[in-house]
């Protein structure tokens, strides 16, 4: 009786990047739908963000103290004086935002997200465009090298994604008022349920999973950080939700304070 052959080793790094297929792809489905969802959904949320970013208007409504988060924290001198709750410290410029200082780190926050990584780099840069097709570009270095070894610092744009988390939370807080005194009405329902969710997001973030549970040897040893790991853990089953409900809850709680401020629409009161 002969034996079976031993299946032949290859080095990992040198074997070749896929099978000898004739096809582009073998795929019959349409695999190109989400890539191109998500360049026009990523696109869209974009531009809608810098027109507002740089509108500089309609961004406060003082009677019930609501603020976009677009403008929060509101640190421009062009920024209105209620608004203003950390001061009024950067100079105003059509070309400097008004939250100027929270923004870059939100944005860097999103951009070395795991999830939008995955999501731009097969939508954006076709690296691969889906699982089966071939890459739009002949080599691959990875995250290894410059300049895309910089995506290892999400890590740190974490804790400065939890402080901002805070400031919102603050101004969802503060927004419980009235010319009266407390007030409710629907705009704190919108900025409520943004503030929740953009907890979801940045609570669900892998780098706030592993500060509650990584690098320890035993759970049964760390109850409470066992406890945080298993909560954030069900977040981040949920990150990608997470990732595009926020961009939806942030435009929609931007977009009413703006029909608000602008006099478009009268904000609904239940109290005040
Ligand atoms: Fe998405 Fe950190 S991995 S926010």
């Amino acid at each position: 009786m002969t034996r079976s052959a031993e299946p032949e080793e290859r080095p990992a790094v040198s074997s070749p990047p896929r099978a000898a297929v004739g096809e582009e792809t073998l795929r019959k489905d349409r695999w190109w739908l989400a890539p191109l969802l998500t360049v026009l959904g990523i696109t869209a949320w974009l531009v809608y963000a810098t027109a507002r970013v740089f509108y500089q208007g309609a961004y406060f409504v003082p009677e019930y103290h609501y603020l976009t988060p677009f403008y929060s924290p509101c640190v421009s001198q062009g920024c209105d004086a209620e608004a203003a709750l950390m001061g009024r410290f950067l100079p105003d410029s059509p070309l400097l935002p008004f939250a100027a200082v929270s923004l870059p780190f939100l944005l860097l926050f999103r951009f070395t997200c795991y999830y939008y990584r995955r999501a731009y780099y097969r939508s954006f840069w076709l690296s691969p465009p889906a699982c089966a097709v071939p890459d739009g570009h002949r080599s691959y270095k990875g995250e290894s090298r410059f300049p895309l070894i910089w995506q290892n610092s999400h890590r740190y744009f974490f804790y400065a994604a939890f402080a901002i988390s805070l400031i919102n939370t603050v101004d969802a807080v503060l927004a419980m008022r009235s010319p009266t005194g407390f007030g409710l009405g629907l705009g704190n329902l919108v900025l409520w349920a943004n503030v929740a969710l953009l907890w979801c997001y940045t609570l669900g973030c892998h780098s706030c999973r592993h500060i509650m549970g990584g690098r320890l040897t035993h759970f049964s040893r760390n109850p409470i950080r066992y406890r945080l790991w298993t909560m954030t853990s069900k977040l981040n089953a949920r990150h990608m939700f997470f990732a595009w409900i926020t961009l939806l809850s942030l435009a929609v709680t931007d977009f009413y304070i703006m029909a608000v401020a602008a006099g478009w629409f009268d904000d609904p009161r239940f109290i005040g």
